[in-house]
């Protein structure tokens, strides 16, 4: 097979920023994919209907400016709200009616870049929890303990114990994307989960396990959030998201940080994959006889478990070298000065 043509694919969870780096990061995201869930950690965070209206307003310019109407017409950025101890459930429910807010994301309060405004006690929201299960509007999870005395390696495995479960019980009715999973753990959480239970994998988790942050030297390129873990997890992250179980979908957690935030002292987390994230995991489904699944986990699996129609039109990737730069202004994008063996044709 030396070409691919697969349904429209979307991105179930992207950061695109805001200001000049928004201009930067939002093409890529638009030149790959239909529609992308859009994070909600600016600085202040996204929490209101009325200030995702905006950001996505700015999303849609940023896209029009940089790839002229045509890209803009053919991207829809679906917007989130950042959970916080005070969110006001009448205004997501709201947002979500008027067709603001697609979901609502809870990050535990220090979990990663910009979580500090994030929920420290998930008993103060039960309300919101209520709202969401009782509208059917999705809850996206950074599924992470924050207790500094948890081993870093086991934060995701420790919050699918002692928070994932639990909360699960106490809201059946509950649409949950467990996003960027990271461990065998929280693949056999989903499998042996509910239907209203999904899970989200990122290119670079596919690719690469902890050794890469430190091949060679400290690689803050490879610094991500949930870190990535050994082998054995890689390589269960790869069956799950080539083996057909439509509970998995594709979410590249492409999180830009300037070269300069990442080659620091206290280097931010977060992997810029956005402008190959197609080609890459293309590699990994080619590298797994799996080409035949990339339609689902890309185009298809998402849009159903979220409720929206499946995307009309298609994309063709063709089996050619591809190679990543180096550089993309000030970022480093994942597979810098590598060569793919797919590409996206335009
Ligand atoms: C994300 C960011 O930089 O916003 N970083 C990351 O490593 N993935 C936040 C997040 O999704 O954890
Ligand atoms: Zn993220």
């Amino acid at each position: 097979m030396n070409t691919l043509t697969i349904r429209r694919p979307d991105d179930w969870h992207v950061h695109l920023r805001d200001g000049e780096l928004l201009q930067l990061v939002a093409p890529a995201t638009a030149r790959q994919f239909a529609r992308a869930i859009v994070m909600p950690n600016l600085r202040p965070p996204v929490t209101t209907t009325a200030a995702a209206r905006a950001y996505r307003e700015r999303i849609v310019a940023a896209v029009r400016s940089r790839g002229g109407a045509a890209l803009a017409t053919g991207f829809t950025p679906l917007m989130t709200a950042y959970l916080t101890e005070t969110i006001n459930p009448a205004d997501l429910e709201q947002g979500h009616r008027e067709g603001v807010l697609t979901a609502v994301k809870l990050y535990p309060a220090g979990a990663t870049t910009n979580s500090d405004a994030g929920v420290r006690d998930l008993a103060a929201i039960t309300p919101v929890l209520e709202t969401l299960e009782r509208i059917g509007m999705p809850l996206l999870i950074h599924g992470e303990v924050t207790d500094a005395e948890i081993d870093i390696f086991d934060r995701e495995a420790v919050f699918i114990e002692r928070v994932m479960a639990p909360l699960l019980q106490r809201h059946p009715g509950l649409k949950v994307v467990l996003e960027h999973i990271t461990t065998s753990d929280a693949v056999d959480f989903v499998r042996a989960g509910p239907a209203n239970l999904a899970a989200t994998i990122t290119p670079h988790h596919l690719h690469i396990n902890r050794n890469a942050l430190f091949a060679g030297g400290l690689r803050p390129d490879m610094y991500c959030l949930p870190v990535a873990k050994r082998e054995l997890h890689r390589l269960a992250l790869r069956a799950a998201a080539t083996g057909g179980n439509p509970r998995f979908f594709l979410g590249t957690d492409s999180a830009p940080h300037e070269r300069h935030a990442k080659e620091s002292a206290c280097g931010c987390a977060g992997i810029y994959n956005a402008p190959h994230a197609l080609e890459s995991y293309a590699a990994v489904f080619d590298a797994e006889n799996a080409l035949d699944r990339l339609e689902a986990f890309a185009s298809e699996n998402g849009p159903r478990f979220y409720g929206l129609p499946l995307n009309d039109g298609t994309v063709t990737l063709a089996r050619r070298p591809t190679p990543v730069p180096e550089r993309v202004g000030s970022l480093v994008p994942f597979h810098a000065g590598e060569t793919l063996g797919w590409q996206l044709l335009a």
